[in-house]
């Protein structure tokens, strides 16, 4: 379980995870163009290669919500994950994406960076929901909400669209 809410690096294995910065953008764009076509359209829904410096820009403003980079502890120029909690248009309500690179899918680190993610809405009475959305046939981002005893709704035009009520200490949604 994540130790702390996100702000500070934290380790799990061989990954570092910390606050994004603008100066990442280089290998976040190296990330995207390792990652195979399919997770970059489980990501965006398209096949987008890279974000451009506005993007990256937009991404980090203080404004939009919290944006991780996870690197090689052995390699800190090597991103491996991007993980983001964004706010949308309405308050209160995040939206949480990620994108693993490949090679680095299926150790465990989506469970980690979605506690993460989570552990810091909780932490943030801004925020009292959390959203995502992914294709019906991601069987790991289903196994993950499932693993936490999220919902899983029906699916509607192959997407799944999540709302998870975020949770005080005591256990009460917000
Ligand atoms: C979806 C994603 C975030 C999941 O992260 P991950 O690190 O690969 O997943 P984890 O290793 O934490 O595994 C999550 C669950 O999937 C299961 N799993 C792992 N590999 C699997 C496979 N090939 N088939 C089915 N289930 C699998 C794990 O056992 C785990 O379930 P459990 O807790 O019940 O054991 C990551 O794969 C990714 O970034 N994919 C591309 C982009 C994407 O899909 N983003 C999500 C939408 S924004």
């Amino acid at each position: 379980m994540p130790s702390q809410t996100g702000k500070n690096p934290s380790i799990i294995g061989p990954f570092l995870t910390r606050r994004a910065q603008l100066a990442d953008q280089q290998m976040l764009n190296a990330l995207h163009d390792e990652c195979s076509l399919p997770s970059r359209y489980a990501r965006y829904a398209s096949a987008r290669k890279s974000l451009t410096t506005a993007q990256w820009s937009r991404l980090l403003h203080p404004g939009a919500g919290v944006t991780w980079v996870t690197v090689l502890r052995d390699s800190p120029e090597t991103a491996v994950a991007v993980t983001h909690l964004l706010k949308t248009d309405h308050p209160g309500r995040g939206e949480l994406a990620l994108l693993i690179g490949d090679q680095y899918q299926g150790q465990g680190l989506g469970t980690w960076l979605f506690r993460l993610a989570m552990s810091t809405a909780e932490d943030d009475p801004a925020w009292r929901m959390v959203t995502a959305t992914f294709s019906a046939y991601n069987k790991r981002a289903r196994a993950i909400l499932q693993r936490h005893g999220i919902y899983l709704p029906p699916v509607s035009h192959g997407a799944v669209d999540v709302t998870v009520h975020v949770r005080t200490s005591s256990g009460r949604c917000r």
